[in-house]
């Protein structure tokens, strides 16, 4: 079963972005299954690594595509990335020094990532996009 399946809730209105959404998502939830299906050590440190770098080109795409149309919250929302990274990279840290055996904590952590940050924060610049926020130049 998987952490979190893809739901109408979280369409930000911008397809490009949803796209790179559900990419997560298929991370992560690879993640979550070989961990139910108890794989460790380097095997599982290889798919938090790829989880890292998705979402890594991910935020730099969004933080391209929040200047393009010259959002307005588009600072707040870059710190609120380089908090997520931070983040991930403490829990990523302990994963590998208990060989890869993922925590309850991490799961809690990515599943409130997804359903907090896609459906609020992210949905913000798309409701902006969608009422014709003004294109950069
Ligand atoms: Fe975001
Ligand atoms: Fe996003």
């Amino acid at each position: 079963m998987p952490l979190m399946n893809w739901s109408p809730e979280l369409d930000v209105g911008v397809e490009a972005m949803n796209h790179e959404h559900r990419q997560i998502l298929d991370a992560m939830n690879d993640v979550f299954d070989s961990d139910a299906a108890g794989v460790t050590g380097a095997t599982m440190m290889a798919k938090i690594a790829r989880l890292g770098e998705v979402t890594t080109r991910h935020f730099a795409d969004e933080e391209r595509y929040m200047d393009s149309i010259a959002y307005p919250g588009r600072d707040g929302h870059k710190t609120i990335h380089a908090k997520l990274l931070s983040d991930f990279a403490k829990h990523s840290g302990a994963i590998e020094a208990a060989d890869g055996k993922c925590t309850r904590e991490f799961f809690q952590f990515l599943n409130l990532w997804l359903s907090a940050h896609i459906k609020h924060i992210d949905r913000k610049y798309g409701d902006h996009a969608n009422r014709g926020g003004v294109k950069a130049a």
